[in-house]
């Protein structure tokens, strides 16, 4: 498939140029098709019955969940339904024991959603170490050695920071981590769909990840990916229907992973659609899209670093999907508004939930940057609009 048909199955992209992939991506027409399918044609709970409109949505989620444990190489049992990253990151940071003095590792570039809910912990005596990164928001795989000793029960770390679209050395860091005794959590929002990823490389014991950003499916849908022996560390916290074997008069049984973390009715129209989301990239092909994606980030970073009065974050040889940016004078608010206003580009503003990578990046007092974030549905001739636009909004300040 080409970027042409993709873009005939996303009407929005007729009306504007949209640069915020980073945040969520447009849903494609048969993505929101197989949802309307799920709702016309076979409405009902999962798992919860035996008439056949259960039976049908019941295969038609696991499916779903079939195909995305495919897609980046694990196991349907390895994949637990959440309804973002956020809520991924949290099943771990409250599911684990954690015992005073146990220590976690986490960089300075992570989304607010990878630091809160470890901060959350220091109530119970967990320390938090913060790795800093380089100028370039790149953490050195060094430091996170260094910073690790007998007291760490999990290191954490973004694999491409949503605010400046830096990649980090996953890979590096896994081999320090395997060869500890900790566990390993990598925060994929901003690359699963977008790059091409196979989880039993990665070697981590957690990955979490949205559905709504790079796989192209519906809000509302996350994913965690948890390895079976981790799956028996974590307790689960939403329990009630659909989490048990057994329950008497007065206990239950839990049943096994991903049951046990998925209490209650699921949000089964949403990740059928992220089924059918998958089968389109995979219709794509994920090697197309890295490489349409690498080729217009270049340009992108090209187009803004041409104007005399900006100053981009991050190298361009290591950064994947994302331009961050400022222009001299112009409060990043206000550049995002008029590019809206302008030529309905629409581009992220401000501190992008990622606070401490902005102070770090040192634009904490410009009130954050512009943040432009693409996926395969973008053009080479939009990305050149979008600089001819900041080109003449640069010249006005
Ligand atoms: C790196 C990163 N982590 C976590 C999140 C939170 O994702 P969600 O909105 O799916 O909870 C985001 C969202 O932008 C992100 O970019």
């Amino acid at each position: 498939m080409k970027t042409t048909d993709v873009r005939r199955d996303i009407p929005l992209l007729d009306e504007l140029i949209y640069l915020d992939a980073a945040s969520t991506t447009p849903t494609p027409r048969p993505v929101v098709e197989s949802m309307n399918d799920y709702f016309y044609s076979y409405n009902a709970n999962t798992g919860r019955g035996s008439y056949g409109l259960v039976v049908k949505a019941t295969h038609e989620l696991e499916l779903a969940r079939k195909k995305i444990a495919n897609f980046v190489n694990s196991y349907p049992e390895e994949i637990i339904f959440t309804k973002n990253t956020t809520e991924s990151i949290n099943i771990v940071a409250h599911g684990l024991s954690w015992n005073r003095g146990d220590n976690i590792i986490v960089s300075n570039m992570e989304h607010h959603s990878n630091l809160v809910p470890w901060f959350n912990l220091k109530k119970l005596g967990v320390e938090v170490k913060i790795i800093k990164a380089d100028e370039n928001g790149v953490i050195d795989p060094d430091e996170v050695e260094k910073a690790m000793d007998e007291h760490t029960r999990l290191v954490t770390i973004s694999h491409v920071s949503n605010s400046i679209g830096s990649v980090q050395p996953v890979d590096e860091i896994s081999k320090i981590v395997e060869d500890k005794d900790a566990f390993y959590l990598i925060d994929a929002a901003q690359s699963v769909g977008h790059i091409d990823i196979n989880l039993k490389k990665l070697k981590a014991d957690l990955v979490a990840f949205p559905g709504h950003k790079g796989l192209l499916g519906p809000v509302g849908t996350g994913l965690l990916y948890c390895t079976r022996d981790f799956s028996a560390e974590l307790e689960p916290l939403n329990l009630g229907g659909g989490t048990v074997e057994n329950v008497t008069e007065n206990n239950f049984e839990l049943t096994e992973a991903p049951a046990c973390f998925e209490g209650g009715t699921q949000n089964i129209a949403g990740f059928i659609g992220l089924g059918s989301a998958v089968d389109y990239l995979e219709r794509i092909g994920m090697s197309k899209i890295e490489r349409h994606s690498k080729k217009i980030t270049r340009i992108m970073y090209q187009e803004i670093q041409n104007i005399e009065n900006a100053q981009v974050y991050g190298s361009p040889e290591n950064i994947y999907g994302i331009v961050s940016f400022n222009i001299d004078n112009i409060n990043p608010h206000d550049l995002a508004k008029l590019l809206d206003a302008v030529k309905s580009i629409c581009v992220r503003s401000g501190f992008h939930c990622a606070m401490p990578s902005i102070r770090h990046m040192g634009a904490n007092q410009l009130g954050g940057t512009v943040r432009a974030s693409i996926h395969y549905y973008n053009t080479r001739e939009e990305i050149e609009i979008f600089g001819e636009t900041l080109q003449e909004i640069s010249k006005l300040h």
